[in-house]
């Protein structure tokens, strides 16, 4: 083995004369890599890390003297190492990056191989930002994460456009400003894009249509404004959309709806408007739908139903009016439901209390009433995860009165109880706590000492409260 190599290594010497050759422990010499492309990691690893003799304590970072954030694949023709990635993170952050980090284009461009280049952590403090020429159609990358540099700024480089080959491109996370650039719609093999938690803004390109092979959009938490633009609708592969925490406006889209194959859709704290459009049952996989901060104004649409698979709702503060409607329970695999903060009025349906996988349920500040009629073991289970708070019209029954549970549902028992009425032994008061939590007329009747109280003795009380009222006014 060692001859056939010894062999390559005078084949290669003698074509090319920019292979470095390096002294190994028998004296003998043997190929690394290019003298340039060597020369150009070094020159990064100078940029980035804290360690100015990185150089000295890796001569043959592919071989002799690894380290875990560079790896190197061997080419066939000629047999030569080449760097293919290059990662810095705090998983491999020793040493650490320096203070003044950056990413020296001029370097980068002498390592014609890379393929994946990630960089966590490491712009804290000194301004970077990404140079054009970093990128472009001569480079080899399928895999670019800058992700939690808070110091990187500045645009995202058109010239990232350029770069064919890309497959996931994850900027999250970072300081950068500006438009997203409509010629990212060239990356026709980008399989993920995330630009969440930058300050990008502008509206969302319509070329992003182009990003046939695209699984994956994150464009969270931005300044995006104006429409989804209906070029989404092409994306077939997408199974992901976050679009979360933007200033996106106008209706929810329609063609939404062709994406059948999304099992997350995010579109929260956004300014998008309703009706929501009945096309989204085309969206059979979706699992999640987090809709919640948007001024829908409208009624929660049946289809939802149809969404056998989800299992995370949230509609949140979305002005939705109406019932809750019935099919709730038959979406088994709901493990959290959100409905909070809006104007629902009507009952709440007794069967979610038996989907066997909810773990949330939050259906305070609406106009609910009637009586909570769930039962005691699904109660227990959620304990503080069930939030009914902020429904004037909504009682418990006794039987939870007298447990103390209707007291951190912050409910007042019902007059008349559907699960025990007639039962007496519930008008005892319980503690001031609870006084304090139930509507005036309750003390009222509690402290005239009526031993049974129903509809019949409530009106005249009533009536004699008034003429009281009426007495003092005068
Ligand atoms: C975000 O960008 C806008 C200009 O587009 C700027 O005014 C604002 O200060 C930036 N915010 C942050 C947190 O950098
Ligand atoms: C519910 O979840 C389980 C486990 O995650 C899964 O096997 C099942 O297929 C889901 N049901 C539906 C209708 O998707
Ligand atoms: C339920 O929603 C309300 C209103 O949005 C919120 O204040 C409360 O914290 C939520 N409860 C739970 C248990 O998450
Ligand atoms: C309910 O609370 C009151 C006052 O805090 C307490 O005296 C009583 O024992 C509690 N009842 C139950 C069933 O926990
Ligand atoms: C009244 O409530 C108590 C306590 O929950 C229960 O033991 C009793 O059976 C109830 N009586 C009737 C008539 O439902």
């Amino acid at each position: 083995m060692a001859s056939v190599c010894l062999l390559l290594v005078g084949l290669l010497v003698l074509a090319a004369g920019v292979v470095a050759l390096q002294k190994n422990s028998d004296g003998g010499e043997t190929v690394v890599m290019e003298e340039e492309e060597l020369l150009g990691l070094f020159e990064v690893m100078d940029a980035l890390l804290e360690d100015p003799s990185w150089a000295e304590m890796h001569p043959q970072p592919c071989t002799d003297t690894p380290w875990p954030g560079v790896q190197c694949e061997i080419s066939q023709d000629p047999l030569i190492f080449h760097v293919t990635k290059i990662h810095v993170g705090p998983d491999v952050l020793i040493p650490p990056c320096k203070a003044n980090a950056n990413l020296p284009a001029k370097s980068l461009l002498k390592l014609p191989y890379l393929r994946t280049l990630s960089i966590f952590d490491c712009f804290l403090t000194s301004p970077v930002s990404l140079s054009p020429t970093l990128f472009g159609a001569f480079s080899s990358l399928e895999h670019l994460a800058l992700e939690s540099n808070p110091s990187l700024h500045g645009v995202i480089p058109a010239s990232l456009g350029e770069v064919a080959n890309l497959r996931i491109l994850c900027l999250s996370q970072n300081n950068l400003q500006g438009e997203i650039p409509k010629e990212l719609g060239g990356l026709g093999s980008l399989e993920q894009l995330d630009l969440s938690y930058n300050n990008l803004s502008g509206e969302i390109p319509v070329e992003i249509g182009g990003l046939k092979s695209l699984t994956i959009l994150d464009i969270s938490w931005n300044g995006l404004e104006g429409r989804v633009p209906y070029t989404l609708g092409q994306l077939q592969l997408l199974q992901k959309v976050d679009l979360g925490s933007n200033r996106l406006a106008g209706r929810i889209p329609q063609y939404l709806g062709k994406l059948k194959r999304l099992v997350l859709l995010d579109l929260s704290n956004n300014f998008l408007t309703g009706p929501i459009p009945q096309t989204l049952s085309g969206m059979e996989q979706l699992e999640y739908l987090l809709i919640q901060y948007n001024p829908l104004n409208t009624g929660i649409p049946l289809f939802i139903g149809t969404f056998r698979k989800l299992t995370v709702l949230s509609f949140s503060g979305c002005g939705l009016t109406g019932p809750i409607p019935k099919y709730f329970p038959f979406l088994r695999n709901l493990t959290a439901l959100s409905l909070d903060k809006n104007s629902l009025n009507g009952i709440i349906p007794p069967d979610l209390g038996t989907l066997p996988r909810l773990d949330q349920l939050n259906l305070s500040q609406n106009h609910l009433s009637g009586e909570l009629l769930f039962p005691e073991e699904f109660i227990n289970r959620l304990g503080k995860r069930l939030d009914v708070r902020g429904n004037s019209g909504l009682c418990t029954s006794n039987r939870l009165y007298e447990k103390n549970i209707s007291l951190y549902l912050s409910t007042p028992a019902c007059l008349h109880s559907a699960e025990s009425s007639n039962n007496k032994s519930w008008a005892e008061p319980q503690s001031d706590d609870c006084k304090k939590m139930k509507p005036s007329w309750e003390h009222g009747i509690r402290s005239s000492n009526t031993p049974v109280l129903n509809q019949d003795l409530l009106l005249p009380y009533f009536f004699v409260w008034f003429l009281r009222f009426l007495f003092l006014q005068l």
